[in-house]
């Protein structure tokens, strides 16, 4: 375990973050990776890293919450996706050789050797792990900060039954709140937010999840509990690229969930359908600004 000049009694704190987000998955026939709605391909991991970049603008540049502090000498970020999080964490932390870690169930997105290389620092490891099993020994006790970033897409509603020694930084965007300042709202927008929510809904995964996280987390017996709303609501700068995103979202997602509710028969159906929705989206923005939620739900939790 790391050296911290502020009270993390971590013992086996990695080991207990499991059961915590284990609790949270139906353990039933479905696998984890059955129910992931989103593809692993190229263009979805151009999607993520630019996805980041745009969480990290509208967080006012806080990659890591403002209440945790920043002696942190250890990290792991599970679902990690390209490992883009990481890589920029690596770049704040005071501790140049602090020991970071990515886990995913898919190394579909990582580098081909698996590390992120940085030019005179040594490299972030990134491994394939299913964070709903067990980890092997040599993570047991190690990190001061576990991170989560948008895994609820893939969890199933379940209350929580246990729960992390230690900080924990869970941050989920609202991806059904897809919404724009328009009074009465959009039908194209009400019909896009609504097959998200109905998919989720049928797959038992949670399409309020910043919400959720937190009541989980205040339920859990966490202390120093904040909850953050960002958003891109005055912020006239983002309002182009919070439109690309919503974009981009609802491509992503829009239409594994038709699929999902039978609103179409096969993927390729539709997408198709969601192109002629999407086109209908921006075009109701050019006098609308599109309008995103970010949550960051952060909690520490002493023996
Ligand atoms: C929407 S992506 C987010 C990636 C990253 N956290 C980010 O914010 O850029 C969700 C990630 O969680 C991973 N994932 C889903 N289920 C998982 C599991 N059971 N164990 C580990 N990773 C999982 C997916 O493979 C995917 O890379």
């Amino acid at each position: 375990m790391s050296t911290m000049t502020f009270p993390l009694p971590f013992q086996k704190f990695l080991w207990k973050l499991l059961d915590l987000v284990k609790s949270l998955v139906n353990m039933g026939s479905i696998s984890h990776s059955d129910i992931y709605l989103l593809s692993r391909d190229a263009v979805e991991t151009k999607r993520l890293n630019t996805q980041h970049r745009f969480l990290v603008a509208i967080s006012g540049n806080n990659i890591i919450h403002p209440s945790i502090p920043n002696n942190i000498n250890s990290i792991a970020d599970l679902g990690t996706g390209t490992g883009v999080w990481l890589e920029d964490v690596s770049k704040v932390l005071p501790n140049k050789s602090a020991d970071l870690h990515g886990f995913d169930i898919s190394s579909a997105q990582y580098p081909p050797d698996h590390q992120i290389r940085r030019p005179g620092q040594k490299s972030i490891p990134l491994s394939v792990h299913d964070v709903l099993r067990p980890f092997p020994k040599e993570h047991h006790s190690r990190y001061d900060l576990v991170h989560i970033r948008l895994l609820t897409a893939g969890l199933k509603k379940r209350r929580l039954r246990d729960w992390p020694n230690g900080y924990v930084q869970w941050e989920e965007v609202d991806h059904t709140a897809f919404c724009t300042d328009a009074v009465p709202e959009a039908a194209v927008v009400t019909q896009l937010r609504q097959s998200v929510i109905n998919a989720m809904l049928t797959l038992g995964l949670w399409p309020f999840a910043p919400k959720r996280v937190h009541e989980e987390i205040s339920a859990g017996g966490f202390c120093d509990i904040v909850h953050e709303t960002y958003t891109t609501t005055g912020k006239e700068h983002l309002r182009g690229v919070a439109q690309k995103w919503v974009d981009g979202v609802m491509r992503a997602l829009v239409p594994p969930s038709m699929v999902v509710t039978g609103e179409a028969k096969s993927e390729a159906g539709a997408r198709e359908m969601v192109e002629g929705l999407v086109a209908e989206f921006n075009e109701h923005c050019d006098h609308a600004r599109a309008m995103v939620n970010f949550g960051v739900v952060v909690g520490r939790k002493a023996d």
